[in-house]
C-alpha cells in the first residue's frame, strides 16, 4: 500500500536553505560549545551543505563564564582568520552574545560591556535559568529596553517555571522570543517539543536558533524528523527574522 509520510529528515528538508542563525556557540574554546577550532570549520562545511547563509556566534556571558567583549572580540578575528584559509567556506560569520541575566547583568549593561546582535545592534540575546526567574526580570527587561535594545529570550520552551501566561505577559512586554530548533525534535525532552509546538503555533516566535554546542549535537538535529508543516510555518519566521 502506497503512503506519503508528512515528515521528512531535517537534513533534506529545506530547512536550513537561506537560514540565518541567531545563536550558536560555534566561538571555539569560550563557553561549554565548541571546544577546536577544527570543529568550527566542519561545522560550518556542514552548514553550508545545507544551504545556511549566516551565522552569528553567541557565547556565553555569565557569572559561570565571565567573558568579556573584547576577548571575545579578539577571539573572534582570530577565528576569522582561520577560516580565511578555508577558500570554500562562502558562509558569513559575525559576533554577538547570549546574555544571562544574573547578579551581574544590569552591571554589564549599564557599564555597556554586552554584545548586541543585528546590523543595527539595536538587539540583545538574554536567557534566563531553567529553573527559577531572575529577580526582578520585568525591571531589568525595562533597563534592557531603556538602552535602546530589543531583549530577544532565547529558548522560551525551555525555561520549567514559564508557562502560557508567561509567555503571552512577555510578549506584550515586547519581549521578542527566539526558538531553538532542535526542541521541535525533541532534543531537550517532550514537555520542551510541546512547549515549541504550541508556541510555534501561537504564532509566538519572532527569531530561530540552532543553539548549536558540537558536531554531534548538529548531527543528532539533521538527523532528525520532523513534520513538513512545521518545517514550512518555520522557514516563515525565519525569512522574516530580521539580523
Ligand atoms: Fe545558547
Amino acid at each position: 500500500m502506497w503512503f506519503i509520510s508528512n515528515k521528512i529528515l531535517v537534513r533534506e528538508s529545506g530547512l536550513l536553505e537561506g537560514f540565518r542563525d541567531c545563536h550558536c556557540h560555534l566561538l571555539p574554546g569560550v563557553d561549554d560549545g565548541v571546544k577546536e577550532f577544527d570543529e568550527t570549520v566542519q561545522i560550518l562545511k556542514e552548514w553550508e551543505l545545507c544551504g545556511l547563509k549566516e551565522v552569528w556566534f553567541t557565547p556565553h556571558i555569565m557569572e559561570d563564564i565571565p567573558n568579556k567583549p573584547e576577548e571575545l572580540r579578539e577571539k573572534f578575528k582570530d577565528t576569522g582568520t582561520g577560516l580565511e584559509k578555508n577558500d570554500d567556506l562562502k558562509i558569513e560569520i559575525h559576533l554577538a552574545a547570549e546574555h544571562m541575566m544574573d547578579g551581574l547583568f544590569v552591571k554589564r549593561l549599564e557599564e555597556n560591556e554586552v554584545m548586541p546582535i543585528g546590523r543595527d545592534g539595536d538587539k540583545l540575546l538574554v536567557e534566563t535559568s531553567y529553573y527559577t526567574p531572575p529577580m526582578n526580570m520585568a525591571d531589568i527587561i525595562e533597563r534592557i529596553k531603556t538602552k535602546c535594545y530589543d531583549p530577544i529570550l532565547a529558548h522560551p520552551e525551555r525555561y520549567q517555571y514559564m508557562d502560557k501566561r508567561d509567555y503571552k505577559m512577555w510578549k506584550q512586554r515586547g519581549v521578542l522570543l527566539q526558538l531553538n530548533l532542535p526542541s521541535l525534535v525533541g532534543a531537550y525532552g517532550p514537555e520542551v517539543q510541546w512547549k515549541a509546538e504550541w508556541l510555534l503555533k501561537e504564532g509566538m516566535y519572532d527569531y530561530c536558533g540552532t543553539d548549536t554546542h558540537s558536531i554531534n549535537q548538529l548531527d543528532m538535529f539533521l538527523n532528525s524528523v520532523m513534520s513538513k508543516k512545521i518545517v514550512k510555518t518555520v522557514k516563515k519566521i525565519a525569512e522574516a527574522q530580521e539580523l
